[in-house]
């Protein structure tokens, strides 16, 4: 019976004319399409008995390509008389146009733009350093001790080890105000964005490459009042007139005194929420005034001069003000998650 079918559909098959494109269209959605006869025909082989189903299978097999040569031979056939005779679609001016996806920036450069912006109004410029350092311009200058456990291979990614000059992938963007200033005497204003390493497990809060926007500030006279003055700006510049701030104090080995910072959690009120764990602040950066110890590796007289410096995490401050949970999104290209800051 199915065999039967198969031979009929040969015939056919041998008989069709395919002189149209129109043709061509109806001959594969008779036989070549899903729901064509050569699609039934397998799929009556399960009904066959076992014994018969290898013949009828190689007949079927055989019809299939016999239908796709004719198929094709038409095709190209058509292409070619179309083609010798100029023949293309007219052109149909009335459709609508394929729409453009337009780009948009990374949450990640927002951020980091809208953060170079807020300090560039009070008179900060923005400085660049090296990813690849060594060890003294990560660490000795910035006063950690030698066995600071910062410097074991679990925090950082070391290229090279020759003895006591290893070359490491910073940590921080601090290496550039060592850097800054080694090259220029005080007065130093800058922020300094830029990309850190860290060996750290990828996990929805820690990665082991992030950005940090670090600023500094050398001068005459330079107090821990105008660092408090300057991050209260930023803080409300950034997240809103309405935000408390807390200073916390802390401990880095570049700065002394250290203090952290919290702003009151913008998603509670500071009422207490899962994201601020209740506490109704969330710490955003770390501060503090810059300690004699950097500014004499740099050769800057302590005794003259003061200065403070920041640092921040500018994943953290873009997940706090977008809302985002995970930190994996950033790198990840997922363009359901980046389409969404096109339009901020
Ligand atoms: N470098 C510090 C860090 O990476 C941040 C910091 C910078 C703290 C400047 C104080 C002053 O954690």
């Amino acid at each position: 019976m199915s065999l039967e079918k198969a031979r009929t559909t040969a015939e056919a098959i041998a008989q069709y004319s395919l002189e149209t494109p129109e043709q061509l269209e109806q001959f594969r959605l008779q036989y070549l399409s899903k729901k064509g006869v050569i699609t039934d025909l397998f799929g009556a082989m399960k009904d066959l008995p076992a014994e018969d189903r290898k013949q009828f299978g190689q007949v079927v097999n055989e019809l299939k390509e016999q239908a796709v040569a004719k198929f094709k031979q038409a095709q190209e056939a058509l292409e070619a008389a179309q083609t010798a005779s100029g023949a293309t679609a007219p052109l149909d001016l009335s459709l609508p146009v394929l729409p453009h996806s337009l780009g948009a920036q990374h949450p990640i450069t927002l951020t980091k733009n809208r953060i170079i912006e807020i300090f560039e109004r009070i008179g900060f410029n923005v400085a660049d350093g090296p990813e690849i350092e060594d060890d003294w311009h990560n660490f000795t200058a910035l006063n950690f001790p030698p066995n600071h456990p910062a410097r074991e291979m679990q925090d950082t990614f070391f290229v090279e080890r020759n003895g006591t000059n290893d070359v490491l992938l910073r940590t921080h963007t601090s290496n550039v105000q060592i850097r800054m200033m080694k090259e220029q005497q005080p007065p130093i204003r800058s922020i300094m964005p830029g990309r850190v390493y860290r060996n750290e497990a990828i996990s929805a809060r820690a990665h082991c490459l992030f950005h940090q926007v670090e600023g500094l500030y050398v001068a005459e006279n330079v107090s821990f009042a105008d660092l408090k003055q300057t991050l209260y700006h930023f803080v409300r510049e950034m997240f809103g007139q309405e935000t408390a701030v807390r200073f916390r104090p802390s401990y880095f080995p570049f700065t002394e005194p250290s203090a952290e910072v919290d702003i009151s959690c913008h998603l509670c009120q500071g009422k207490g929420c899962n994201v601020c764990k209740y506490t109704g602040w969330l710490e955003i950066l770390g501060c503090g005034m810059v300690d004699p110890n950097v500014l004499e590796a740099c050769g800057i007289d302590p005794v003259r001069y003061t200065g403070f410096a920041f640092g921040m995490g500018i994943e953290r401050i873009a997940m706090l003000k977008y809302r985002i949970k995970d930190l994996r999104l950033f790198t990840e290209n997922d363009a359901r998650f980046l389409r969404q800051f096109s339009g901020v």
